[in-house]
């Protein structure tokens, strides 16, 4: 049979109101509950979370991690209520960590307590949490097998182009095989063939070279002077900086790489594949796909026999848009493989990534990045890079050499289920003064998502932009996709589809006009049931019905990000972070609500329909 390329799913909920409230919203008839909040113990070694933030390091690397972001659910059966959420953590709020934020030497300003740091490096990263559906509340299955955390610490395994490569050799791992650690872990994935993405974003900022900085690292912004969190130098710690914590400061100091740290982040800024399936699997850092600030990574529908392809963006202001094409074509077969990571070294090791180029006309080319690549001043890559490897490490800059365009922060994509359509968010940026096609605000506050389909050649695309974020006050110019009160929205952030064709649409807004009016939030929309011309006016169809619909607002200060859902559609998972500034402000009008008392936790949340039935439809 022909498959349907419109999806059937009509959304059965009403648009809820903005909200600025210590709540989250859902609509009538739904409930939503808090689940696997930071610290929540995985394990028996793990005492219980305490409000005082008096929790070891050791608690740390056995409980949940720290600022919720990508997220994905992974069946252990088929009835849907018991399951593995993975869940990125993707920075920390010190002052919320410890008992009175970071400790520091007054003298040096360096960081004095060993376990605070590990505490920090702990809180980062990935957790594997078994949930199971009991009497309609998610619960998490404390000390099942599948448990487990990735931390800023944990070694990883390299494959593709860098792998074995001279740029990856360290103290740690001379040949260039591993890595230690993930960081700033932000957008996510997963694979056909069962396996959790978990994509490295704002890593740079973990690390210092206090000498000359190498092109990649001056590309991709690592900091001359310091380190994020101050991991690299304890004061008076002398022997434990010689390895754990002195990694972090990239500096070349000695003759070779044996004799300093000059290669450590080298091992970071790429998409890191983990089967939560094998508790005892190493995570393995897939460096074809490339190296910067990943955001996401969402592969484009599959076709037995054609290669497979993953998308992601860097998320910076003026960045690019990316894909990957496998060499191996796919094989429905390897959805059900045993080995799952031997399947990612099939289609994630070997292949082209490409940058991608939007040209006026609606049409679009993905430029490759491979070492004969023709380069805009009629060069080659060859001329400026030796191996594939090196222009793998410096993605940014050798994508700058092909003139791929220069886009509004990519975040995440989705891929229609129906249709194959890519969605891209780009969710704002404030300095742009020159406008091009594919992001045409000047000072993008709002953002946009735009969208393409890929051509007959797999070097070619067609675009469009899907909406424009904007408040709802009336300014055409701005709000150019009709958005309402009830679906105002800014700075589009996480994106996916479920498989009935529904796109969910998340946002991390810093633009007061929506602020104003409403916390981050969740929409929801079904794109190929769209009719056709009035794509762009997704706020409000020609029968005046809501296309684009609000179905939760989180609490205040939070970004709403990281979407599951359970295989029958009756729970949707999104995650809370960062929620309440922590301390609470000396100006009054930010300080604690009358009888708060608790330190703000990020958190994932279970949204259910009352009845239990699928959700959204
Ligand atoms: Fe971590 Fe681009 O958001
Ligand atoms: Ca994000
Ligand atoms: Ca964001
Ligand atoms: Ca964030």
């Amino acid at each position: 049979p022909v498959p349907p390329t419109k999806s059937s799913a009509k959304l059965n909920f009403t648009s809820v109101a903005g909200s600025r409230l210590d709540a989250v919203v859902v609509p009538e008839g739904y409930t939503a509950q808090v689940l696997a909040p930071w610290g929540t113990p995985l394990n028996t070694k793990a005492a219980p979370w305490k409000n005082d933030g008096s929790n070891t390091a050791d608690d740390q690397a056995n409980s949940v991690g720290m600022h919720h972001d990508g997220m994905h659910f992974f069946p252990l059966n088929d009835a849907g209520d018991d399951g593995l959420l993975c869940i990125n953590h993707e920075y920390i709020d010190e002052d919320a960590l410890h008992p009175t934020g970071q400790t520091f030497d007054p003298t040096s300003g360096l960081r004095t307590v060993i376990d605070e740091v590990r505490k920090e490096i702990n809180a980062h990263g990935v957790s594997v949490v078994r949930i199971k559906l009991m009497n309609n509340q998610w619960e998490v299955v404390s000390n099942d097998g599948h448990n487990r955390r990735f931390t800023g610490a944990t070694v990883m395994d390299i494959s593709g182009p860098l792998a074995y490569s001279s740029l990856l050799e360290t103290r740690y791992s001379p040949d260039g095989s591993q890595a230690r650690g993930t960081l700033n872990n932000c957008g996510n994935g997963y694979t056909p063939w069962g396996t959790y993405l978990t994509c490295e974003e704002n890593w740079p900022g973990y690390f210092a070279n206090r000498g000359s900085l190498t092109a990649d690292q001056s590309r991709i912004g690592i900091s001359k002077t310091s380190t994020r969190y101050g991991w690299d130098d304890l004061a008076g710690h002398d022997e434990e900086r010689l390895d754990e914590f002195a990694r972090f400061d990239v500096t070349p100091k000695g003759a070779s790489a044996q004799d300093d740290y000059r290669n450590e982040a080298n091992g970071h800024g790429y998409i890191v594949e983990i089967d939560p399936y094998n508790a005892t699997s190493r995570a393995v850092k897939r460096t074809a796909l490339g190296r910067f600030r990943h955001e996401g990574c969402t592969f484009g529908k599959l076709t037995e026999g054609k290669p497979v392809v993953f998308y992601s963006g860097h998320d910076s202001q003026f960045e690019y848009l990316y894909k990957f094409v496998s060499n191996a074509a796919w094989d429905a077969k390897d959805a059900d493989s045993s080995n799952r990571l031997q399947t990612g070294d099939k289609y994630m090791d070997e292949g082209t990534l490409y940058a991608a180029k939007f040209n006026e006309n609606g049409g679009g080319i993905w430029l490759p990045l491979t070492l004969d690549s023709q380069t805009t001043d009629g060069k080659t890559l060859s001329d400026s890079f030796a191996t594939l490897a090196d222009i793998i490490l410096n993605t940014a800059g050798a994508a700058d050499l092909v003139s791929a365009t220069p886009m509004d922060r990519p975040e995440w994509c989705a891929v229609d289920p129906f249709t194959g359509s890519a969605y891209f968010t780009l969710t704002n940026n404030s300095k742009r003064t020159e406008a091009n096609p594919a992001n045409p605000r000047l000072k993008n506050y709002f953002g946009h998502i735009i969208r393409w389909d890929e051509g007959d050649k797999a070097t070619e695309f067609t675009w469009d932009i899907f909406v424009f974020g904007s408040p709802s006050d009336g300014n055409a110019e701005t709000n150019l996709s009709g958005l309402t009160d009830l679906n105002q929205f800014a700075s589009p952030d996480g994106l996916a589809f479920d498989k009935r064709g529904i796109l969910w649409v998340q946002t991390d807004n810093g633009a007061k006009e929506v602020a104003e009016e409403t916390n981050d939030q969740m929409l929801a929309i079904v794109p190929s049931t769209l009719v056709d011309g009035q794509e762009k006016q997704v706020g409000v169809t020609a029968d005046n019905q809501m296309e684009l619909k609000r179905f939760f607002v989180g609490p205040n200060d939070c970004e709403v990000t990281g979407f599951a859902i359970s295989p029958d559609y009756t729970s949707v998972f999104a995650n809370i972070q960062h929620p309440g500034n922590w301390p609470y402000s000396s100006n009054a009008a930010e300080q604690t609500p009358a009888g708060i008392t608790l330190r703000p936790r990020a958190a994932t949340v279970v949204i259910r329909k009352s009845d239990g039935k699928e959700v959204a439809v």
